[in-house]
């Protein structure tokens, strides 16, 4: 390995980071969100038992990639290319992915920049800065402008310190901070009226609702774009592994680790609807269907911390910074996928790629906040519906299809010599060449359909 390109010091740093990727506002608000309006405790189970039989799959096949690749997502791809026409193909999921990830950042800063403002407002309140905390809590041009534009500022200034002392130092202080939080609030919602309500619906399932399509869809879709797959993110990740570790267990790690703390966030968020629903805020319509999906978390949640009386300022900073943070450790994975490979390819610096690639982003971002009506949706649409399920699949081709099995097996055998006589061995690569694509391609389909 050359002496510029930065590698993860430790496993549990790596663990930190890619968990760190993982763990994001799709966590903590998608899946709670979905799993609400999927039938509770039904799309719990069809979305466990997808994370693990089909993402996770997913996962090694772009870590794999990347850890052999050891480079950005177009140059670990090419590796393990050997026709032309393969060559060509790998320039187009990795260039694409690194676009991807370029764009599903753009449309992430604006929300995370609602979190941020979000978490601003009770402080400004706390203060008796009552007109700071109205233009805080209302939505307006001038604070999405300033809060995407602070949002992406932080994220260029993690990712211009590079993988050892940015990426890696901030993901192992901010996710353990986060699962902390988690675990207050937890702890508090618990104490009040209508949380066990919500403690049910949310553990007790329903089984006759467990294949509705629909629902299979919307799990399978959750997981991948928890576990960040797809946008070439894993790839890069994966090429900061050591080979003297285990990639096997580092990759079913990360994706419990994303699993759980999906997992916990319903545990917060589900009773709290209750809660909320016990002090009379409307959630569910007379058919039991969730009322306004999207803003809910910035509706919904601060009337119910506004509930609590003046601890709820506090419960409310706590929450919106928890939020923030995930987007924050999520946000950085984003914005190194192209960074890596301007620094690579165009040896570039590292702070000046990382700027001026911020500075791309910025502005997309901006024209997106300008247009929000009509640009937002389009965008999300695009990269998480369009894009990520078609290059995860792609990924799953080419470790399946393109990757000459031996020396694919060579590439897992390293950290993990006696992988050949496992399980994992004798399953995976079967199922990354047939199970996973055709899966996938029936997912997309049936999304581009309804
Ligand atoms: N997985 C993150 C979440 O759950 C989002 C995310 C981070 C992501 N990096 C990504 C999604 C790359 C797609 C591609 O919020």
């Amino acid at each position: 390995m050359s002496a510029v390109r930065g590698e993860f010091s430790s496993r549990f740093g790596f663990i930190m980071a890619a968990a760190g990727s993982a763990v994001g506002l799709g966590n903590i608000w998608g899946f709670p969100t979905q799993t609400a309006s999927n039938g509770g405790a039904a799309f719990l189970v069809a979305y466990l038992v997808l994370a693990f039989f089909l993402a996770y799959p997913a996962l090694m096949a772009e870590l794999m990639i990347g850890r052999h690749g050891q480079a950005n997502a177009v140059v670990s791809l090419t590796k393990v290319s050997n026709k032309p026409w393969q060559k060509h193909f790998a320039f187009i999921v990795g260039f694409g992915g690194i676009l991807c990830a370029g764009f599903i950042l753009s449309f992430y800063a604006i929300v995370a920049g609602w979190m941020l403002s979000a978490t601003a407002q009770p402080i400004a309140t706390l203060a008796g800065a009552d007109a700071a905390s109205l233009w805080l809590s209302e939505q307006s041009l001038t604070r999405n402008i300033i809060f995407t534009l602070v949002f992406i500022v932080l994220t260029i200034a993690i990712i211009s310190r590079g993988v050892e002392n940015g990426i890696e130092k901030w993901s192992k202080r901010l996710m353990p901070a986060l699962l902390g939080i988690l675990f207050l609030l937890i702890a508090y919602v618990m104490t009040q009226e209508g949380a066990m309500e919500g403690l049910k619906a949310y553990l007790l399932p329903d089984f006759s609702s467990i294949f509705d399509t629909q629902l299979i869809v919307s799990a399978l879709g959750q997981a991948f774009f928890s576990l960040s797959l797809g946008t070439s993110v894993m790839i890069i990740y994966g090429s900061y592994i050591s080979k003297k570790e285990n990639l096997v267990s580092l990759g079913a790690y990360v994706t419990l680790i994303d699993v759980f703390i999906a997992f916990v966030a319903g545990l917060l968020i589900i009773p709290a609807m209750y809660v909320a629903q016990a002090q009379g805020v409307e959630i569910f319509s007379a058919s039991g269907k969730l009322l306004s999906e999207d803003t809910l978390v910035f509706q919904v949640l601060p009337a119910l911390f506004d509930g609590m009386g003046s601890v709820g300022l506090f419960v409310g900073f706590a929450f919106f910074a928890l939020m923030s943070i995930a987007a924050l450790t999520s946000s950085i994975s984003m914005l190194e996928a192209p960074v890596s490979y301007t620094v690579e390819r165009f040896a570039m610096k590292r702070i000046q790629a990382t700027w001026l690639i911020g500075v791309l982003i910025a502005v997309v971002s901006i024209t997106i906040v300008c247009n929000l009506g009509t640009l937002f949706g389009l965008v999300i649409t695009l990269t998480t519906k369009v894009a990520q399920p078609l290059l995860g699949l792609m990924c799953c081709i080419f470790v399946g299809w393109i990757w000459y099995r031996n020396s694919l097996l060579q590439a897992i055998q390293e950290g993990n010599p006696e992988v050949h006589n496992t399980l994992f061995w004798k399953v995976w690569p079967w199922y990354t060449k047939f199970v996973c694509p055709i899966v996938i391609g029936a997912v997309f389909v049936h999304s581009i359909l309804s």
